[in-house]
């Protein structure tokens, strides 16, 4: 018979939540008391969990199904009315934005590391979602912090044996009513709830239209497969990579060019294949390939937000869109057109869901291959693909053809990211230093014939909350247009990450086609030049460029 005891701990002070929740090496986590200490600070900062009702599901990694088992003791012992667990604590990361927001639970906690590498060696992360079905706020995720430096102790269960998550069911243990829940239903019906999916099954069911998805095996594989091929008819052979596997295959479950490079060379090599699409490790990223070719994320929400009355969901307009600050302003010329806000966030997804919440946005996205609507508070990985899907299908035109009409109307904005990855922090951080030195040195000044206009460090007040985030990334505007945002990564478990964001404006039709990071050389000499990324982090080259 299980009892509810409390253990004294003692704290951990490196529990600070980055970019989206608190990220470590799996052998982090499982130091003694770790992971119940960054619990129990949540449940004490949500003012104890007594009588509330939450959700409870991760991406698969190693260490989940343990995590699970652990979280679900304490939110027994802590007194949770209910807990809705995903069949084998698997919940894709929008699944729980939408399990939360369908069951009106008063949040969840999301077991991911995102598109980090798993595996024992690997990463593991946890974050919160509150009642929204959204990540919480920065206000929420510094008290957590704050919390896990006072914490003494923590309350679990003894004599427990753990759950049966195999299996679809109801137990009661103490007072705590828990429910393991299919992992996709939820999410497959919302899907089908917003998209035409006769229109979507007619385009799939064309053997002209051959299409590839890559779940990188990570968590989408199963949601992949009951939408495309149990509900829109694809063939088998539609799906790569599509069984989950803890250590996703060894392999970074990151769809970029550089990660996803299997089916970025079959878009390139077989001319049969109209469309190619692949998502990552918890399922909220995506990216998408037509014929030869990559869609850039920036270029994929401008798109998405011009064609939206096409889609079922979004046929009565938008009520104004957001990107984060380092997107590419594509999405910002469409707004214009269409007469609606266009919001510009910090970088991380927490960032849109007050402005969702308030009515203020619909679509929103990220550089970093993150695309998502008001269905739901997360980017939605298979979302963006049956967007796409159901755009190609509606304007009967394939991909590449949607994006070259759309350079046409609003003129190219290329766009290239550079990432330093594990780079000596302090190396980092003089760099990020020494360009805030001299930022207001900069304006007028000429690097390799760029003229710089203005220069700052970005910072962010919320409309809803009135809430202020300072130091978000510094931006340096070029009288031609151009510009170039610096940051170092906040979801990193090792070292320091260094980005580097390029974009630029192109109008003239003649050079549509050239490509990005030839087009953008002379803006990343002009980077070169007022950084000194080589004399600061030793590096010649970067190691991943989308
Ligand atoms: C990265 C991305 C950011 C995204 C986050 C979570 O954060 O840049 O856009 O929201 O992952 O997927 P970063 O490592 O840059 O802090
Ligand atoms: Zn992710």
């Amino acid at each position: 018979m299980p009892t509810a005891v409390e253990i004294p701990t003692s704290i951990y002070s490196d529990q600070k939540p980055g970019t989206s929740g608190l990220r470590k090496k799996v052998a982090v986590f499982q130091q003694t008391h770790y992971l119940e200490n960054f619990v129990q600070a949540t449940f004490n900062v949500l003012g104890g969990i007594q009588g509330k009702t939450l959700t409870l599901g991760g991406d698969g990694r190693f260490y989940n199904l343990e995590a699970a088992q652990t979280i679900i003791a304490m939110a027994v012992a802590n007194g949770a009315k209910r807990l809705v667990v995903g069949r084998d604590a698997i919940l894709s990361t929008p699944a729980a934005s939408a399990l939360i927001r369908k069951i009106g639970a008063d949040g969840g906690l999301i077991l991911s590391a995102s598109h980090n590498p798993g595996g024992e060696d690997g990463d593991f992360g946890i974050k919160f979602n509150g009642a929204n079905g959204g990540p919480a706020s920065e206000q929420v995720t510094n008290a957590i912090y704050e919390e896990t430096k006072r914490l003494e102790s923590y309350k679990t269960l003894s004599d427990f044996a753990g759950i049966d998550l195999s299996e679809i069911g109801l137990t009661g243990v103490l007072g705590t009513e828990v429910e393991v829940t299919d992992p996709v239903a939820v999410y497959a019906d919302l899907m089908e709830s917003l998209f035409d999916f006769k229109a979507i099954r007619e385009l799939i069911s064309n053997p002209r239209f051959q299409m590839r998805f890559d779940a990188m095996h990570a968590v989408t594989g199963p949601y992949a497969r009951e939408i495309l091929v149990n509900r829109l008819g694809a063939a088998e052979a539609t799906l790569l990579h599509c069984e989950p596997l803890p250590d996703f295959g060894g392999e970074h479950p990151d769809p970029n060019l550089v990660h996803a490079k299997d089916l970025v060379d079959l878009l390139n090599g077989d001319q049969m294949i109209a469309f190619g699409a692949a998502s990552d490790g918890d399922g909220d990223r995506n990216m998408v390939l037509g014929t030869g070719f990559y869609i850039n994320p920036c270029d994929s929400l401008a798109v998405l937000c011009a064609n939206a009355h096409l889609i079922p969901a979004y046929s009565t307009g938008l009520a104004g869109v957001a990107r984060s600050m380092p997107t590419s302003r594509a999405v910002d010329r469409v707004a214009e057109q269409l007469g609606v806000d266009c919001w510009e966030t910090p970088t991380g997804w927490k960032f849109f869901g007050n402005l969702m919440d308030s009515g203020r946005i619909t679509l929103c996205g990220e550089e970093s291959f993150g695309t998502g609507s008001s269905h739901i508070r997360e980017k939605d990985g298979l979302w963006a693909v049956l967007f796409w899907l159901n755009l190609i299908a509606a304007r009967a035109q394939p991909a590449r053809s949607i994006l070259r009409d759309h350079w046409e109307r609003f003129g190219r904005d290329f766009f290239s990211r550079h990432d330093y990855e594990g780079i000596d922090s302090d190396q980092a951080n003089a760099l990020m230093q020494a360009l805030q030195d001299r930022l207001e040195q900069l304006p007028g000044q000429e690097f390799e014939e760029l003229r710089v206009e203005r220069a700052d460090n970005f910072s962010y007040q919320d409309p809803v909350d009135g809430s202020v985030s300072n130091n978000q990334g510094v931006r340096i505007f070029f009288e031609n247009g151009a510009r170039i945002v610096v940051r170092l990564s906040g979801t990193g478990t090792s070292g320091a990450t260094l980005r580097i964001y390029f974009d630029q404006h192109e109008r003239d039709p003649a050079y549509f086609s050239v490509y990005a990071q030839r087009f953008l050389a002379p803006l990343f000499a002009a980077g070169e030049a007022i950084m000194q990324i080589r004399h600061f982090t030793g590096r010649d080259a970067p190691d991943v460029i989308t």
